[in-house]
């Protein structure tokens, strides 16, 4: 649906992203994700054709931002950082200008506005100007515009920003109610709207990507480690024992009765840890494993990139 191929974008001296490639498939929900002035705008201004790249290409549904800027516009949605709107224009009015502007025929606009209206929850405002509206209604107004021409991809750079927690789920359940049906690829520095709307992700670090997985898979490649939780009742001390003595286990950590065991990555241990437990005659309560988080990964493919580059 998207293939990014390549792309460098300079500003003068400035290199904003530097050889990068990825691809988001029809449907996915792509999240963006990396800190300020990582490049993730600049990726997207490339993306929906709001200026070329300075090398590589850009194809959206088959066609290319270089040789046809204008069929790729027709089909994205962009919700930018700072959306500029006419702020003078009621709700109303502004949506129908834009799809008036994208050249939704005239015969559909009428029911693709009040769509656009109920989608977006914006009913209590649409006699109201745009610039008089609250940061979390200009968003709604923002993703109505986008939406407005039904386009099959939509790019949304940081839409949550600035808004309180009610109007962050609305914007949320949303999104997420077009996954299957619109590519979609949003940016932001929220971690957990990244595990909670997104399928795929993509990290990006001073202009470079450092990881593209699955929002399932991402921290399983880096995870060298893989730490098992488990609570048992028992003298603590034999149950440390046993629990050392298994083939596989690195290092047992005990507060309580919860212990935290480290094993090997690729190796489950937890069926040989109960029946060990069970066997030598403990009581066991709960056992676990624990992933590592987007929060963890993110951090490490972050700072490490630092460390490199201080070292
Ligand atoms: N118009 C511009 N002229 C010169 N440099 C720019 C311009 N826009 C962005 N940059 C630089 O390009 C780099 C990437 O910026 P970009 O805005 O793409 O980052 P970002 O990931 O969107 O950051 P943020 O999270 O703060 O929005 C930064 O170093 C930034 O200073
Ligand atoms: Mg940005």
């Amino acid at each position: 649906m998207i293939t990014i191929e390549g792309v460098t974008k300079r500003y003068g001296q400035t290199v904003a992203v530097r050889d990068i490639s990825f691809s988001v498939e029809r449907g996915e929900i792509l999240g963006f994700l990396g800190p300020n002035g990582a490049g993730k705008t600049t990726t997207m201004r490339v993306i929906t054709g709001y200026f070329p790249p300075t090398t590589g290409n850009v194809t959206v549904c088959g066609h290319s931002v270089l040789d046809e800027p204008i069929e790729v516009k027709r089909r994205i949605g962009y919700v930018p950082e700072n959306p500029s709107m006419y702020n003078d224009m009621t709700t109303i009015d502004y949506l129908r200008f834009v799809g008036a502007v994208k050249g939704v025929p005239k015969a559909v606009l009428k029911g693709r506005v009040e769509d656009t209206v109920d989608r977006c929850a914006l009913k209590s405002v649409v006699n109201r100007r745009v610039g008089e509206l609250s940061r979390g209604y200009r968003q709604r107004v923002a993703l109505g515009q986008a939406l407005i021409n039904d386009p099959p991809v939509l790019v949304l750079d940081e839409p949550t920003t600035g808004l309180d927690p009610k109007q962050i789920y609305e914007i949320r359940q949303l999104i997420g109610s077009m996954a299957g049906e619109r590519t979609v690829i949003l940016s932001t520095h929220i971690l957990p709207e990244v595990s909670m709307t997104c399928n795929k992700v993509v990290i990006i670090n001073e202009g470079r990507i450092v990881a593209v997985d699955s929002t399932e898979n991402i921290g399983k490649g880096l995870d060298q480690t893989r730490s098992i939780s488990l609570v048992a009742r028992g003298p603590f001390d034999k149950i440390k024992r046993c629990l050392a003595s298994i083939d596989g286990v690195g290092g047992v950590k005990q507060e309580g009765e919860s212990y935290t065991v480290e094993t090997d990555k690729g190796n489950d241990l937890r069926p040989l840890i109960a029946k060990r437990v069970v066997d030598e005659g403990f009581e066991l309560l709960e056992l676990s494993s624990r992933a590592m988080s987007l929060e963890d990964v993110f951090l490490k493919l972050v700072t490490v990139e630092e460390e490199e580059k201080t070292s």
